[in-house]
């Protein structure tokens, strides 16, 4: 924090003072908390120029492409770590040693079952329902389950609800997409990593039970890593909003999954294969390209751009060679539709609309085609962005509540009906 101060002229009013604030890394921030005392607001919609909150969790650079979780970068987290560690990491702040990593590790194999009423609620849901429908339904469902961990006031409480929302997220996703095939639920297994015992839920049934591929597993694990927290983006914000009523921690990541679900955000994954089914054919791609740039037409090219990085994304770049793993381990060489999607990313690359407008493909674009080979269902792909990121989202949920915060209550420009008189029923037109 430094003493630089900002000064707001207004016509006809006194001048403003504003202090600046710098964090640790990145851009001096203007202070307009005081500004209301002037009788004025700031008015900034999609959130372009404002800090909603001061954090230690992630840190972004745009500009640079750069991506640190506690200061350490992504790329290095992908290559070393696992997803777990860096769960550990997003929640308490550092690296865990061998005995921390033992204990996080063994408590939240503590927590994978979920309650057996709890399958009863899936019952109710169509099986062609969307698994994030199903999901925004049962994640808030275990508030229902878990009253021994919802004073949000005891740091107890909050630490019990982090590691069973993490524990339970693969055991609530598998459940909903073997409640769509119409198989048996597969029980978690705790002899088996975070990632396998994920694919191990999914892919297994009762009588049959498969070994995982480790490049297969090492994969998600990626996936989850690379997912698991982002900053301020919309689901991780709309968690901390609903986190500022004193909502319990199940109904704010309910409200993250609700938030993620757009496909200008995690529904992005899905949307990428959507495009890709539509596109169809390599010799289809000029025109879905001229489409992307026609102001006039709707359409984008899904996975691909992203509101903070304008260089490019970190975490595509990791995704990329986790992708060229996954397809060599599976053996898929002429696949029409990964044809298709390198194209795509070699004219978008290439042609001067996306170059000026530094829409280089995002996460997304990549993790949708690994999901897609692994042979996950795209219906469940945001279902996997949602799992991942609950760790991030529970972090910040977790650090608000660690320091005084207030209720997030945004004000607004009015533009509406200046106050009138109400006509009677009868005496209007
Ligand atoms: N295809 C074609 N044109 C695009 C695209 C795209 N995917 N993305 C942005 N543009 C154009 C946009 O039309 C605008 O052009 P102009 O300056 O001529 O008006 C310019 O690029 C700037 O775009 P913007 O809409 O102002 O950028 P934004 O920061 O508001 O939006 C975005 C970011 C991610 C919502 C957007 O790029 C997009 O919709 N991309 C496709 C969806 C997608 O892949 N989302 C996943 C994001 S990564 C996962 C996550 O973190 O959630």
């Amino acid at each position: 924090m430094a003493d630089k101060k900002a000064q707001l002229i207004i016509e006809g009013a006194a001048p403003v003072d504003l202090p600046i604030l710098t964090g640790t890394v990145g851009p001096e921030v203007i202070d307009v908390r005081t500004l209301t005392a002037s009788g004025h607001f700031t008015f900034d919609p999609g959130f372009m120029s404002t800090a909603s909150c001061e954090s230690k969790i992630t840190y972004i650079d745009g500009d640079q492409g750069i991506l640190l979780h506690r200061g350490y970068p992504i790329e290095q987290l992908a290559e070393h770590s696992d997803y777990l560690e860096t769960c550990y990491l997003l929640l308490n702040g550092e690296l865990p040693n061998a005995e921390q990593k033992a204990s996080f590790v063994s408590n939240v194999k503590n927590h994978t079952m979920v309650h057996e009423q709890l399958k009863t609620f899936f019952n109710g849901f169509r099986r062609d329902a969307h698994p994030m429908a199903i999901m925004c339904g049962v994640v808030g469902a275990l508030s229902a389950f878990y009253h021994d961990s919802l004073d949000i006031n005891n740091p107890q409480h909050r630490e019990i609800s982090a590691i069973r929302l993490v524990a339970k997220m693969p055991t609530l996703a598998a459940m909903v997409y073997k409640y769509s095939m119409g198989q048996p639920m597969m029980y978690p297994r705790n002899d088996l990593s975070y990632a396998e015992n994920f694919l191990h839920m999914m892919f297994n049934t009762p009588c049959e039970i498969k070994p995982i591929s480790p490049v297969l597993a090492r994969a998600m694990d990626r996936i989850f890593i690379l997912h698991a927290d982002h900053e301020q983006n919309a689901s991780t914000s709309t968690v901390r909003l609903a986190g500022s009523s004193g909502a319990n921690p199940f109904a704010c990541i309910a409200a993250g999954i609700a938030a993620l679900w757009g496909p200008a955000h995690g529904g992005a994954n899905e949307a990428v294969l959507a495009m890709l089914d539509e596109i169809g054919d390599v010799s289809n791609i000029d025109t879905y390209i001229a489409k992307a740039k026609d102001k006039n037409d709707p359409f984008k090219l899904m996975g691909f751009g992203h509101r903070v990085y304008k260089n490019f994304d970190p975490r595509a770049k990791v995704m990329k060679q986790t992708c060229d793993e996954v397809l060599a381990e599976l053996g898929i060489k002429n696949d029409p539709q990964l044809e298709l999607a390198m194209r795509l990313d070699e004219i978008a690359r290439n042609d001067p609309y996306f170059k000026e407008r530094n829409l280089y493909p995002n996460v997304d674009f990549y993790s949708g085609i690994i999901l897609k080979a692994i042979g996950i269902p795209t219906s469940m792909f945001t279902v996997i962005f949602a799992l991942a990121r609950t760790v991030g989202w529970i972090s910040h949920w977790k650090e608000m509540l660690s320091s005084p915060y207030k209720i997030g209550r945004p004000r607004q420009l009015y533009t509406g009906e200046t106050q009138r008189d109400l006509q009677k029923l009868e005496d209007r037109k």
